[in-house]
């Protein structure tokens, strides 16, 4: 048995075996899919029953609660990402909806007889061998930018993300119950705390800068919550609370985990937390529950308007970005779960398949937010955040049955240019190689 923990991918070729009489559950975008295993017949028919919520490129959400013989050991309630060999959502066939969740709800014992034959194989996440060492990044300089100071206007940009809201209204509805304490750690305009407020739950709102704190508790008041909210001015990695926690909502989130210091201020208040209530409490709950982290090879059209600037994107994933083609599928490189022990620092060495030919000249990474998933009700809720469309230094003319190799390391809250100046990438083509083009030759060549 081989300790640890690494990516399951489901694909149309490979294989499992896994203990009789266990019990698989997964988590999808919409639905917790339970599954009692006696090897691997019953296994591709969860496969199969998982391909029905492939929305996400081909990688859901899932938890395993199964020991795998011989290769992978892992930990119940581990969550991993479940790759299939599909891409995307393949349940209508026709769903236009690259990211969102499909609207339709579908029976899995009818999508299943659709599918091919699924069978699975376990990967072992191994980390880059060459580790360099990153260099010393200047706290003062970073607490000036964006990301770590968000001003005030961008708050109100970010009270009109409606499926952000949505998504953590509707976790926190699931979760959060009257007299419940909740901790709410950043939190700007105070909107989540009030969605916590709504519940009944006593509030303590953390935020470190005065005017958005200020500003929270006019809103506060105007909503008729002020009561039920106790603002507190100060930063989060030094806050402990008075009295034990039911659930901690954090939104220091950005793609990549990058930028904000969600990981830091939670890891802060867990040890804070531990040091002051001892071990034998149980932590919080935390929304959301964890983050996967994904990169996808694209072609990036950076023409604006006659203009051409290869220059980092952010992107909506609600709809179809017109000038980003997809060249293969999202491949996730880490899973953070908040209940867990942290990956701060993201080495990877990664391959990601072809699957389109084109001009990869930029890669873009996505992070999705798990903010809840329900057991009993079967419901799971998640949130992707902005897209980031990185540039590549060189660009390649790819062709289905090629791959990139690609080489990245940063840390948790790192600034984009430690990404971006980390980031190595090759073309691996599958028969005759060719010859890596210029990104902007190529492009105006075109
Ligand atoms: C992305 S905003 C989210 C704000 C709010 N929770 C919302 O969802 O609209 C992150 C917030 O965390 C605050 N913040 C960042 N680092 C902090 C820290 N160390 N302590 C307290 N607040 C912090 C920022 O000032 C900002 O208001």
């Amino acid at each position: 048995m081989v300790e640890g923990v690494g990516l399951l991918q489901l694909s149309l070729s490979s294989e499992v075996r896994c203990r009789n009489s266990s019990t698989l559950h997964f988590w999808t975008d919409s639905q917790v899919l339970s599954y009692r295993m006696v090897g691997a017949v019953e296994l591709s028919g969860v496969a199969r029953a998982l391909s029905e919520f492939n929305r996400w490129g081909g990688v859901v959400l899932a938890k395993l609660v199964l020991l795998f013989e011989d290769s992978l050991n892992v930990r119940p309630n581990r969550l991993v990402p479940v790759r299939l060999g599909m891409p995307r959502c393949i349940a209508c066939f026709a769903c236009k909806s690259q990211y969102l969740p499909c609207p339709r709800t579908w029976d899995v014992r009818s999508v299943a007889a659709r599918c091919p034959e699924i069978n699975v194989q376990v990967r072992r996440r191994t980390p880059l061998g060459n580790q360099k060492n990153l260099p010393a990044i200047d706290r003062q300089l970073e607490e000036r930018q964006l990301g770590q100071f968000i001003p005030l206007h961008y708050h109100f940009v970010m009270l009109q993300d409606r499926l952000r809201l949505e998504s953590f209204k509707n976790a926190i509805a699931r979760l959060v119950q009257p007299s419940m304490h909740v901790v709410e750690l950043g939190g700007g305009t105070g909107v989540l705390s009030s969605f916590a407020a709504q519940q009944g739950a006593r509030v303590t709102c953390v935020e470190r800068n005065p005017v958005l704190a200020e500003k929270a508790g006019c809103f506060l008041r105007e909503n008729g919550l002020h009561e039920s909210v106790t603002i507190v001015l100060q930063d989060a990695l030094d806050f402990v609370p008075t009295e034990p926690v039911d659930v901690v909502i954090c939104e220091m989130l950005h793609v990549g985990l990058l930028r904000e210091k969600q990981l830091e201020v939670i890891d802060a208040f867990k040890r804070n937390y531990r040091a002051k209530f001892g071990l034998s409490v149980a932590l919080p709950t935390f929304i959301p529950e964890a983050s996967v982290l994904m990169v996808q090879p694209v072609e990036q059209d950076y023409d604006f308007a006659g203009y051409w600037a290869p220059v980092p994107l952010f992107q909506s994933l609600e709809c179809v970005q017109e000038s980003t083609v997809e060249l293969g599928d999202l491949e996730p490189y880490s899973v953070v779960s908040y209940d867990e022990v942290f990956p701060f620092r993201f080495c990877q060495e990664q391959v990601l398949p072809i699957r389109q030919a084109g001009h990869c000249n930029a890669l873009r990474f996505v992070t999705q937010n798990s903010m809840h998933v329900d057991m009993a009700s079967q419901r799971a809720i998640s949130w992707p955040n902005q897209g980031l469309v990185l540039p590549l230094p060189t660009g390649f003319e790819v062709r289905a049955g090629g791959s990139l190799k690609i080489q990245f390391d940063y840390e948790a809250g790192d600034p984009l240019e430690q990404l971006s100046g980390s980031l190595q990438v090759s073309y691996i083509a599958q028969r005759s190689s060719l010859a890596p083009l210029r990104v902007n030759s190529a492009r105006r060549a075109a």
